[in-house]
């Protein structure tokens, strides 16, 4: 699959990474076109590490400006601070028109999730792609492990959006890195998950284990007798 990604800091750096490695063709994109290049040929190397024996495994991940970065994906991730989404989809956007769109924004702190503007429906408004929000729970270094199992269970990476088949691809994706996709719901339902990680990594940045909020599956109130 060909992976567009709008944004080459460190999201971009390790989703692509990982996707190039799996046998994915990648193009970034930033501001400054050299320092992208920089960050391009590193990732192309460790995806070549990673990819290590399999003969012919296609790990070369390429630079580009916003609109080729746009056009070259077959999918797109949306992986820019959110003060840059709307300068970048007016620069990328026309080019993402019915494409499967991957957004992995959130507000820039917990106190700045603003439930009234959700970062999913501006970047659907805006690029008029098939939007998918996904990977925004978890911290970047999460999405450089391989795969990313804790406590023997993979990672599962909730998907939100409207288009079956773009879910079905973010959710091949999400199966790349070894983690298990799990049907969130509608891109409406995209809001619980940027308010989601507001609340987490609030609860992370105060010190508290974010995780054991939850009950397992079996005390969550589907699985208790009567
Ligand atoms: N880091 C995490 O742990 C994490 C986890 C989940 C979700 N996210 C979300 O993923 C997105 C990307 O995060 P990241 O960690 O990859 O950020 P980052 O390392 O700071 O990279 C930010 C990217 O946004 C680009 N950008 C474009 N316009 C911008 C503008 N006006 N202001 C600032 N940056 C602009 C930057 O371009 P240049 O390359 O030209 O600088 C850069 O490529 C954010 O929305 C973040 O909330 C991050």
């Amino acid at each position: 699959m060909r992976i567009g990604i709008l944004g080459a800091g460190g999201m971009a750096d390790a989703l692509g990474t990982q996707w190039a490695g799996a046998g994915h063709e990648v193009m970034i994109s930033g501001r400054d076109a050299a320092r992208t290049a920089v960050r391009a040929a590193a990732m192309t190397a460790q995806a070549g590490a990673r990819a290590g024996a399999q003969a012919g495994a296609q790990t070369g991940v390429r630079a580009g400006s916003w609109a080729e970065a746009a056009g070259f994906g077959d999918v797109v991730m949306v992986a820019v601070l959110a003060a840059g989404i709307v300068p970048v989809l007016k620069e990328a956007g026309a080019a993402l028109r019915g494409k499967p769109v991957i957004d992995v924004t959130n507000a820039p702190g917990p106190d700045k999730y603003d439930p009234t503007r959700p970062l999913a429906n501006l970047i659907g408004d805006l690029s008029g792609g098939h939007v998918v929000k996904a990977f925004n729970l978890c911290h970047v270094d999460v999405w450089r492990m391989t795969p990313p199992v804790f406590g023997g269970r993979p990672l599962a990476v909730p998907l939100c959006g409207d288009d079956a088949a773009a879910k079905k691809t973010v959710g091949t994706l999400a199966a790349d890195l070894g983690c298990t996709p799990v049907d969130g719901g509608g891109l409406a339902r995209a809001t619980l998950l940027e308010a989601t990680a507001a609340f987490m990594i609030g609860l992370w940045f105060g010190g508290a284990d974010a995780q054991a909020v939850l009950p397992p599956l079996a005390s969550s109130g589907t699985h208790l007798p009567g």
